[in-house]
């Protein structure tokens, strides 16, 4: 009879390991992915939320005009939201032991979606429909980086992910309804 297949690599070994590096938490030896470009990511993804949440804060006190109300109580909404995936982001970069870069100098360069104050209401919301389109092509392909060699952060990229895309749906459908009225 053939010897069952283990199911982890060495429990002997995967025990000593753990002993070792303690000081490192939750990054163990076996974390798979390169752990200076992971960090250096989610920052560049951080930058990317705080950006949002500026961009969105301005367009919330700035909404003038017909349905100005319900257009900035979804602005309001959208810039809560991206502050709690900045939050999230920066949570995991400690977890893994980095540091969450809140300069604001260049903040902008380290974002991947601008800043873009727009005039008119329909100018904004084009404005914020850009860069959820932008969020959503760089964390899909933040996702497919991760893969399966960092489930966790990349699981919580593909939460934020989803959102971007309620976002812009959301973002959408104000345009449609703007051009109705
Ligand atoms: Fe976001
Ligand atoms: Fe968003």
């Amino acid at each position: 009879m053939q010897p069952k297949q283990p199911f982890l690599s060495d429990i002997q070994e995967i025990r000593k390991r753990a002993r070792q590096h303690m000081e490192r938490g939750a990054v163990t030896d076996g974390y798979q992915c390169d752990l200076d470009t992971v960090l250096r990511v989610l920052n560049e993804a951080l930058a990317t939320e705080l950006v949002c949440v500026l961009r969105y804060k301005r367009h919330q006190f700035m909404a003038r005009g017909l349905s100005a109300q319900s257009v900035s109580d979804e602005f309001a909404e959208h810039a809560a939201e991206e502050q709690a995936h900045a939050d999230q982001i920066a949570g995991r970069i400690t977890q893994l032991g980095g540091e969450p870069d809140f300069n604001p100098a260049g903040l902008l360069t380290r974002s991947h979606s601008e800043y873009v104050a727009g005039e008119t209401l329909l100018e904004m919301i084009k404005e914020d429909l850009v860069a959820e389109r932008i969020a959503i092509e760089s964390y899909s392909e933040i996702v497919r980086f991760l893969g399966d060699a960092d489930p966790t952060s990349r699981r919580l990229m593909e939460e934020i992910l989803a959102k971007e895309e309620e976002h812009a749906e959301d973002m959408l459908t104000l345009i449609e309804r703007l051009g109705k009225a």
